[in-house]
C-alpha cells in the first residue's frame, strides 16, 4: 500500500515540474514609463455594450445617472479607466454623428448594419458619451467616418465638440445644451480601412489619411493641439504601417493603430466556456502572437521614427469565440474565463514591456462584447476574471518600466498548427512606481506546470513583500450571474523575501502580482 503511494506520489512529481526560474530585475535602471493608457477599453454600438449595456436610458429602473448605469460606471473606476474609444469600429464607419444630437425625439434612426442589422434610435450619441466619460473620468477616444463619411463631416464634428469661438458648429452645440467645448482631443481617422472601413489599400488611405488630418482641427492654440491616430494594420500587415509610416508626413501623425485578436480559427472560434485543452493552447498560441507582432510594427516604426514621437496604439485586441450558446451571433456576447485572464496578463505584460513605442491599447470590448470585463443580465452585473486582472495591474499605470531578465521554461502541447507545440510559459513585467515601491505581474500559462521563481533584485535594498493571486480550479472557471465571486483574487502570501531576493511558487494559470518595499 504504501509502495502504491510513493509510486503514486512519484508519478504526480514528474508530471507536475516544479522548474527553477531565475530573474532577475534592474530596479534602479528604469527609462520609460508606462502609459496608462495601455489599459484603455473600447465601447462600440455593438450588441449590448452601450444600449443595454453602459446606456439604459433615463427611465430605467435599473440605478442610473442620467442613464448611465451606476454599477458599471463604479467598477470602471475601480481599474481607473484611462480611455475608452467609441462609437466603434465598424459601427464608427456607417455612423453619421449628426443623427445623433439634438432631442431624442427628433433623432432618425440608424440600422446598425455590421452588428445584428438591428434599428438604433440614436439616443446615445455625442453628448451622451461625453457624458459617459465624465462620469467615468475617463479621455474620450472617437473614431470618425472615413468609409462612408466626408471630410467635411467630421471636420465639423471636430469643430461641434471642440471649436469655443462663435462658428455654426459651436452654437449647435449650446443650442444643445452644452456651451463649452468638450475638448477632445484624441481623433481616430476611420478604423479598419483595410476591411470594414472601406476596404481600401494602404497606398490610398495614406493619402485619405493626409486628406482627412488637414481639416480635423478645431483650433489655433499649439496647446490644444489635436492627437491624429491613423487606422493601423491587422495583425503582421507590416506592408500597412510601412506604406503609412512612409507616406504620412510625420507632423500629421501621432498615433497608428494595431489590431490583434485571439482567434485560432475565424470558420470555428471554438467554445468560449467549454473549451479543450487544446484549443486553450491555440488560444494562447494567438495571443503570444502579440510579441513578435508588436515587433515586427516596432521595426518600421523606428526606421521612419527614431525619435519615437508617434505611439503605437493597439486599439483592439482581444479574445474572440464563438458566442454564448442561445445568443444573437450578431452581437458577440461571450463568457469569460480563467483563459481570459491568462490571455490578458500575459498581453498586460508584453504591452508594458515595450511601453518605449506602445503608449495606448484597447481592449475589446467594455461590456457585453467579447473580452468583456463587464457582463450584464438584466439587473445583474458580473465582473470578469479579465476585470480582476485590469484591476491587479493598476499600479503599473504610469510607474517606470523596469528592466527584467529571464529564460522561461515552456508550455508544451501535443497537436499541429496552432494546437500544439510549446510556448514561454512564464510572462513577466515589472515596474516602479512614484512611492519607489516595485510592482511585478507574474502570468504562468502552463495548464499542469507549476513554477518556482528566484527573482534578485538587483540596485537597491528591499525587505518586505506582499501579493495577491487569481488562480481557479479549472481554466474553463468563470463568474456565472448565480455565482458571481467563483474567479477572484486572493492575498498571496506564498512569495518570501532574503538579501534582496524573493522567492516563491507560481500555481498553474495564474496570475500573481508582487509588490515589494
Ligand atoms: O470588435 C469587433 C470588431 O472587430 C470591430 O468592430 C472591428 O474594428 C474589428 O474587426
Amino acid at each position: 500500500m504504501k509502495k502504491t503511494l510513493l509510486l503514486a506520489f512519484v508519478l504526480q512529481m514528474a508530471h507536475l515540474s516544479f522548474a527553477q526560474v531565475k530573474v532577475s530585475i534592474d530596479t534602479d535602471l528604469g527609462e520609460h514609463t508606462i502609459s496608462k493608457h495601455i489599459y484603455g477599453h473600447f465601447s462600440e454600438h455593438l450588441g449590448r455594450c452601450i444600449y443595454d449595456g453602459f446606456y439604459v436610458g433615463e427611465n430605467s429602473n435599473i440605478p442610473n445617472i442620467n442613464g448611465m448605469r451606476t454599477d458599471i460606471i463604479d467598477a470602471f473606476k475601480r481599474l481607473k479607466i484611462p480611455n475608452l474609444r467609441w462609437p466603434g469600429g465598424c459601427f464608427a464607419d456607417t455612423y453619421h454623428w449628426k443623427d445623433g444630437i439634438g432631442p431624442k425625439e427628433n433623432r432618425p434612426s440608424i440600422v446598425n448594419t455590421h452588428w445584428g442589422g438591428v434599428t438604433e434610435d440614436n439616443s446615445f450619441g455625442s453628448h451622451e458619451f461625453m457624458e459617459l466619460c465624465r462620469q467615468l473620468g475617463t479621455e474620450p477616444y472617437i473614431s470618425g467616418n472615413v468609409g462612408s463619411g466626408t471630410v467635411q463631416e467630421m471636420s465639423d464634428w471636430v469643430q461641434y465638440m471642440n471649436f469655443k469661438g462663435d462658428s455654426p458648429m459651436s452654437k449647435l452645440r449650446a443650442e444643445n445644451g452644452h456651451e463649452e467645448p468638450f475638448k477632445v482631443k484624441y481623433w481616430g481617422i476611420g478604423n479598419e480601412t483595410w476591411g470594414c472601413g472601406g476596404n481600401m489599400t494602404a497606398e490610398y488611405y495614406a493619402n485619405i489619411y493626409r486628406q482627412y488630418a488637414t481639416y480635423v482641427n478645431s483650433t489655433w492654440d499649439p496647446k490644444e493641439r489635436l492627437f491624429k491616430i491613423a487606422s493601423g494594420a491587422s495583425d503582421g500587415d507590416y506592408h500597412w504601417t510601412e506604406v503609412l509610416m512612409r507616406d504620412i508626413p510625420l507632423r500629421m501623425l501621432d498615433g497608428v493603430g494595431v489590431h490583434h485578436y485571439s482567434v485560432f480559427d475565424w470558420r470555428d472560434k471554438g467554445p468560449d466556456v467549454d473549451f479543450t485543452d487544446s484549443q486553450y493552447f491555440a488560444t494562447m498560441n494567438t495571443a503570444m502572437e502579440m510579441e513578435e507582432i508588436v515587433r515586427g510594427h516596432e521595426t518600421i516604426m523606428d526606421k521612419y521614427d527614431p525619435q519615437k514621437r508617434v505611439a503605437m496604439m493597439v486599439d483592439e485586441w482581444g479574445g474572440w469565440y464563438n458566442v454564448s450558446q442561445g445568443t444573437n451571433p450578431g452581437f458577440l456576447y461571450q463568457q469569460n474565463t480563467m483563459r481570459d485572464a491568462m490571455l490578458a496578463a500575459a498581453t498586460l505584460n508584453i504591452f508594458n514591456n515595450h511601453a518605449d513605442r506602445i503608449r495606448w491599447a484597447n481592449l475589446a470590448q467594455a461590456v457585453n462584447v467579447l473580452q468583456a470585463v463587464i457582463l450584464t443580465e438584466g439587473a445583474k452585473m458580473i465582473l470578469t476574471p479579465t476585470f480582476h486582472v485590469m484591476e491587479m495591474y493598476v499600479p503599473h499605470h504610469e510607474a517606470k518600466l523596469l528592466p527584467t531578465h529571464f529564460k522561461s521554461p515552456d508550455f508544451t502541447m501535443e497537436g499541429t498548427g496552432k494546437f500544439g507545440g510549446k510556448l514561454p510559459a512564464i510572462t513577466i513585467s515589472s515596474s516602479k512606481g512614484a512611492d519607489g515601491k516595485l510592482f511585478v505581474s507574474i502570468c504562468n500559462i502552463a495548464l499542469k506546470d507549476s513554477h518556482n521563481l528566484e527573482i534578485d533584485l538587483r540596485g537597491g535594498e528591499f525587505a518586505k513583500v506582499s501579493g495577491k493571486i487569481l488562480a481557479s480550479a479549472k481554466v474553463n472557471d468563470y463568474n456565472g450571474f448565480d455565482t458571481p465571486n467563483k474567479v477572484v483574487p486572493k492575498a498571496f502570501n506564498g512569495a518570501k523575501i532574503m538579501k534582496n531576493k524573493v522567492s516563491l511558487t507560481i500555481p498553474p494559470t495564474s496570475v500573481i502580482t508582487l509588490t515589494i518595499e
